[in-house]
């Protein structure tokens, strides 16, 4: 396929690396959005989301003109030969998706769409999204493809670039396969399938990865009770390439912008056709299990009670490599510990500014300063070379709780500290020579 002409409407996270990236593989790509300020800024090369790669890309297509970025889709659309709706389809009342955005878009170009024109949904949308739009377009000229993104943050353009698969679905075979076919030169297998099925494929795949992370962090709350060790059994478990290696990790629970979203969303698509999801009803109540453990896990390093403790909070973003507070566990465990009467001073290299119920400073010594506990929430590289020393000494108490397993157990006893991670035998200050030779 030579060179597509491509509108992606929505330059959020997933719209800009659409089409970034698309605009990288030789397409001719239009950016949409309705915010102004936004589109001038693009248009300039500023890029505010912090993703790896995104602003060289931006950047390049900018420069070769193969990327550009308007307002109004509406004119945007007239010479497209394929459209993207990548707008927010975030969590609507009662836990389904909240489509308003996709159906204002939707309504805005349906009869200014050339004939031909596929319009394709990015955006994770419920099956059943491309027949409804397909309905509201009313026109049998123009098919409707279901393309779902796998992007992770962080690694959203390497994701982009390195698909493990390309689903597209469609009633139309002939749209799909025009669809897979932009994708030509990434060499990843291509999934056909109808409109349904691929619409599925996203909230099965994500759903799935939170049963996972469900089950190890249940796993590691039985590590705990009996003793063993959680980082041993995920790497047991994870050689069966059945179950892989990755996705294996314990935390203070599953967040970020995606799986909180995506697996209410089918609990309600289930609940829709009479299917009652326990499985997944189960793994979401695990979530907030495991939120409640880890406060309790504070709670405890604090003496048992976390009125007046102070908490030297390390992480506040839902993963390393991201400045996204969107459904950050991080943010929901320090939400409790305040309600609970603690108080908060966190440190996150990528967030700044001000956060309702805590002090957010920009010197990760300055949350040890007088902290009776200080506990690791989200996973930043660069916690793991603090000078735990310097950080010991400045601390009023001796406990940190490492709610990712980040940190090297032996560097915190070494520095006079103790170190409790999830589901692994907790490194106790006073038994230092056994238990770091236990380690
Ligand atoms: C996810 C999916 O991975 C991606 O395919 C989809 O397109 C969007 O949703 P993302 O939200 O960027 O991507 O985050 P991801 O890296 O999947 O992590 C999700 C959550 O799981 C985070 O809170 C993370 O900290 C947690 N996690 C992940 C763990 O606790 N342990 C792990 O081993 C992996």
């Amino acid at each position: 396929m030579g060179a597509a002409r491509i509108v992606v409407v929505g330059t959020g996270y997933v719209g800009l690396t659409t089409g970034a990236c698309l605009a990288s593989l030789g397409h001719r790509v239009t950016c949409v959005d309705v915010d102004e300020a936004k589109v001038a800024r693009l248009s300039m090369g500023r890029v505010d989301i912090l993703e790896p790669g995104l602003a060289d890309l931006v950047e390049r297509g900018l420069a070769n003109g193969r990327l550009s970025f308007v307002v109004g889709a509406r004119a945007a659309v007239r010479e497209a030969e394929g459209v993207f709706l990548c707008v927010p389809t975030p969590m609507g009342a009662g836990g389904s998706a909240d489509l308003r955005a996709v159906e204002a878009v939707t309504a805005e170009i349906g009869d200014a769409l050339p004939a031909g024109c596929a319009v394709i949904t990015k955006s994770t949308v419920p099956v059943g999204t491309a027949k409804r739009i397909r309905a509201m377009i009313g026109r049998r000229d123009v098919p409707v493809v279901a393309n779902p993104e796998f992007l992770r943050e962080g690694t959203a353009v390497r994701d982009f670039l390195n698909p493990d698969r390309i689903v597209v679905g469609s009633d139309s075979p002939t749209a799909a396969r025009w669809v897979g076919e932009l994708y030509a030169d990434l060499a990843a297998p291509v999934v056909l399938a109808d409109a349904a099925s691929a619409e599925l494929v996203k909230y099965a795949a994500n759903c799935f990865l939170a049963l996972k992370l469900s089950y190890v962090n249940s796993m590691a709350e039985l590590c705990e009770r009996l003793g063993a060790d959680i980082d041993l059994v995920t790497e047991g478990m994870g050689y069966d390439r059945r179950i892989g290696r990755t996705f294996l990790k314990p935390g203070p629970g599953w967040g970020g912008s995606c799986l909180p979203k995506d697996t209410s969303a089918l609990v309600k698509v289930a609940e829709s056709v009479d299917y009652d999801f326990r499985m997944l009803t189960s793994a979401i109540g695990e979530n907030i299990a495991q939120r409640d453990r880890v406060v309790a896990k504070i709670a405890g390093a604090c003496g048992g009670t976390l009125a007046g403790a102070r908490i030297g909070v390390l992480g506040l973003a839902f993963k390393a490599g991201t400045n996204d507070l969107r459904d950050s566990p991080a943010l929901a465990v320090s939400s409790v510990l305040g309600a609970l009467g603690a108080e908060i001073t966190a440190y996150d290299p990528a967030v700044s500014g001000g956060i309702d119920g805590m002090t957010v400073v920009d010197d990760p010594y300055q949350v040890a300063k007088d902290a009776d506990v200080v506990v690791v929430l989200t996973e930043w590289a660069e916690f793991r070379n603090l000078d735990w020393l310097a950080v010991a000494e400045a601390m009023e108490g001796d406990d940190v709780v490492d709610t990712r397993n980040l940190l090297d157990p032996r560097v915190i006893l070494d520095a006079g500290l103790s170190w409790q991670g999830i589901g692994r035998p907790r490194a106790a200050k006073r038994q230092i020579a056994f238990t770091a030779d236990a380690l």
